[in-house]
């Protein structure tokens, strides 16, 4: 099996050209034995048409049952994210015990999950995301010569 799992191509195609239409990434993810789940590895393993994700900026929401609150796995994304080409921030948004975390309208029970969503991370990836457009276009990142054997090689012929 190939790096695009067994996921049909056209599939896999369309969701390469969704991820590239956005500027910037909230990812809202479980922790999973001190990472993320598969299938949201799978799903950025999968991106590969012309570098959608490259130099933009991306930022996580950790969840999770206990007290941990997805913190290991927010850091696992980071990891991922520079190897995907992203550029992960540094502010994130950590919710533990999900289960009780929210009310019956759906509005966190700990002010500190809003305030921390609204202002440091929408703020943040709004200011990440607008930074590549103040520099202009004549600042436009250099494509770089992929390494000899590299799969990028493969993808950046797409
Ligand atoms: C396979 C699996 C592994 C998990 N590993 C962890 C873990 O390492 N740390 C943690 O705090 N919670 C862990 N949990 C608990 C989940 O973070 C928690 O149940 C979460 O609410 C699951 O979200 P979901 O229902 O959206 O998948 C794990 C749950 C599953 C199913």
């Amino acid at each position: 099996m190939g790096w695009c799992g067994a996921a049909p191509l056209l599939l896999v195609r369309a969701w390469n050209h969704k991820i590239k239409e956005a500027d910037a990434y909230l990812v809202i993810t479980p922790e999973y034995n001190h990472s993320v789940p598969g299938v949201l590895k799978n799903a950025i393993d999968s991106v590969w048409v012309a570098f959608p994700f490259r130099n933009k900026p991306i930022v996580a929401v950790g969840y999770s049952g206990g007290i941990a609150g997805g913190v290991r796995a927010i850091e696992h994304l980071a990891q991922i994210a520079i190897q995907a080409e992203m550029v992960p921030l540094r502010t994130a948004v950590v919710i533990p015990q999900v289960a009780t975390a929210f009310d019956g309208d759906g509005r966190p029970v700990n002010p500190v999950t809003d305030t921390s969503l609204r202002v440091a991370a929408l703020d943040d990836l709004a200011w990440w995301s607008a930074a590549p457009m103040e520099r202009g276009p004549a600042a436009s990142y250099p494509r770089r010569v992929p390494r000899p054997g590299s799969h990028r090689r493969q993808r950046d012929r797409r």
